[in-house]
């Protein structure tokens, strides 16, 4: 396993990544990738949740300060609003599993210990995190997925990926090397952004609920 942190045109978890492990083993695992910087400020790896029987996969960004500080994906306002948009689908949040296409949170501050402001992640870094989201589909084998806005559309379905030209349709397209169905939608934190939050809010809702449509 490499020690010390590659050149930026290599980050890569590619070498942290056990081979055959189950979802357990490769949360152990991840919890010490230091395949890109963002492991460096970040408190923790944030891995994904929920069980290798879950029908659809949801696919965020990366996790927030709270998720950082508590280990678990979308625990903070945006997955709260997420529940409860799940909730309004019909996805049973059982059915679900839960993950981010950046496993670390990046983030800048303005002063020294001051609040942590959320920054975007990198290409390089979105790319360095690809084989953790790889492994992840790979047990789980969803159904369907629902990537969560652009990082996880373009993390899955390439740069191209335009959230605003295919939310709420369902796409068909094969990522590491398997058939996959897709339901993209926005990303809770841009719900809670808009100014008209409500229909932001059902506009994510009607979304889930083509999700909801497509399993079946
Ligand atoms: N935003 C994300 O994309 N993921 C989280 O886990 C939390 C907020």
């Amino acid at each position: 396993m490499p020690t010390a942190q590659a050149p930026e045109d290599r980050y890569t978890a590619a070498p942290f990544v056990p081979e055959g492990a189950d979802l357990a083993a490769l949360r152990e695992a991840a919890a010490g990738c230091r395949g890109c910087p963002l492991h460096r400020a970040a408190t923790r790896t944030v891995f994904g949740a929920g069980d290798t029987a879950a029908r659809v996969m949801l696919v965020g960004e990366q996790p927030g300060d709270q998720e950082d500080r508590r280990g678990r994906p979308f625990v903070g306002p945006a997955g709260k609003l997420l529940d409860r948009a799940l909730e309004e689908a019909g996805i049973d949040p059982a059915d679900a599993y839960v993950t981010n296409a950046v496993k670390h949170f990046k983030f800048t501050r303005a002063e020294p210990r001051k609040r942590r402001i959320h920054a975007s992640p990198s290409l390089r870094e979105m790319s360095a995190c690809a084989p953790w989201l790889a492994a992840e589909l790979a047990l789980v084998e969803p159904e369907l997925i629902v990537p969560l806005g652009a990082t996880a559309g373009k993390a899955l379905l390439g740069s191209s990926f335009r959230v605003s030209q295919v939310r709420g349709t369902v796409v068909e397209e094969e990522i590491h090397g398997r058939a996959e169905r897709l339901v993209p939608t926005v990303h809770p934190s841009a719900v809670l952004r808009a100014d008209d939050r409500e229909g932001a809010f059902q506009g994510l809702v009607a979304d889930l609920r083509v999700a909801a449509r497509a399993l079946g």
